[in-house]
Parts: C-alpha cells; sequence; structure tokens
C-alpha cells in the first residue's frame, strides 16, 4: 500500500465520522507493518471533551485487535481542510505511545495534497518513559 492509497482510506472514512457538533469530519487509516489498515473517525459527543479524534479511533482499534507497539507503519489523516490538518496534541501523545519517532505521518488538504512528517518532526522530545 503506497501513501496515495492510505490517504484515499483515510479520504474515504470521512463521511462515517460522527460529528453533530463540529460538523468537521476527520478519517484516519493505520497502516500496521503486516499490511493491514485499520480506519477511523472522530466520534463526538454531547459533553464536547469525551470526543474521540480519528486518528486515536484508528489507534485503539489496532491495538483493541492485538497489535503493539513496532507494529505501526504509518498513518494517514483527511479532512476538508483548506490547509493540511495535523493531527491535535493529544492524539501525538497516542501516537508516540505505540509509533517510532521516525514513523511518517501523511497529512492531507482539501486540495488533495500530501505532506509527509515523522512522528517526531510533529513532537519532539515526546515524553515516553516513566524513567526519564
Ligand atoms: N479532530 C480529529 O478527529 N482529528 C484531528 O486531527 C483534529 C481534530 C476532530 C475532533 C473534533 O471532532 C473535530 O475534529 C473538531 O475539533
Amino acid at each position: 500500500m503506497n501513501k496515495e492509497q492510505l490517504v484515499a482510506s483515510a479520504r474515504s472514512m470521512k463521511s462515517k465520522a460522527y460529528i453533530p457538533y463540529s460538523n468537521f469530519p476527520v478519517g484516519a487509516a493505520l497502516l500496521l507493518s503486516d499490511g493491514k489498515v485499520i480506519n477511523g473517525v472522530n466520534v463526538e459527543n454531547v459533553s464536547l471533551g469525551a470526543t474521540n479524534c480519528a486518528e486515536r479511533t484508528a489507534v485503539f482499534t489496532a491495538v483493541a485487535e492485538g497489535y503493539k507497539k513496532g507494529d505501526f507503519a504509518a498513518i494517514a489523516i483527511a479532512g476538508d481542510t483548506a490547509d493540511y490538518l495535523p493531527p491535535c496534541s493529544i492524539c501525538r501523545q497516542v501516537l508516540a505511545e505505540f509509533c517510532l519517532p521516525d514513523m511518517p505521518v501523511y497529512l492531507t488538504n482539501a486540495n488533495e495534497e500530501i505532506l509527509t512528517l515523522t512522528l517526531k518532526e510533529l513532537l519532539p522530545y515526546a515524553f515516553t518513559d516513566l524513567e526519564m
């Protein structure tokens, strides 16, 4: 699976987002090292803080399916924004829990362009160890 295919998978998920409060759809596609793709969407809640972003939905689903730290190869994130849609800071921290610092993160915009960053570029000096 190449990055264009992973981005297409993320984009195709947007219609499943549960977004009654923001009307801001996000889809995510997480590529595992065995080639499987696990998707996620944002799932909002009337108690707004209980909202779960698309990226975390995908990561948590992968963990529930038995994938572990080191099994995560790449993630693509798609929305309807003119600028590249970046993961929120909570999602960056969750990604840092399971993904290597050099894992590619594909950001997209409404023009269907792709910006490739590493997780480390998105979250330098990540907090990953209680024994620092
Ligand atoms: N959201 C995501 O799902 N991922 C992001 O990368 C940014 C924000 C969601 C959370 C909320 O449902 C909506 O977008 C507006 O913040």
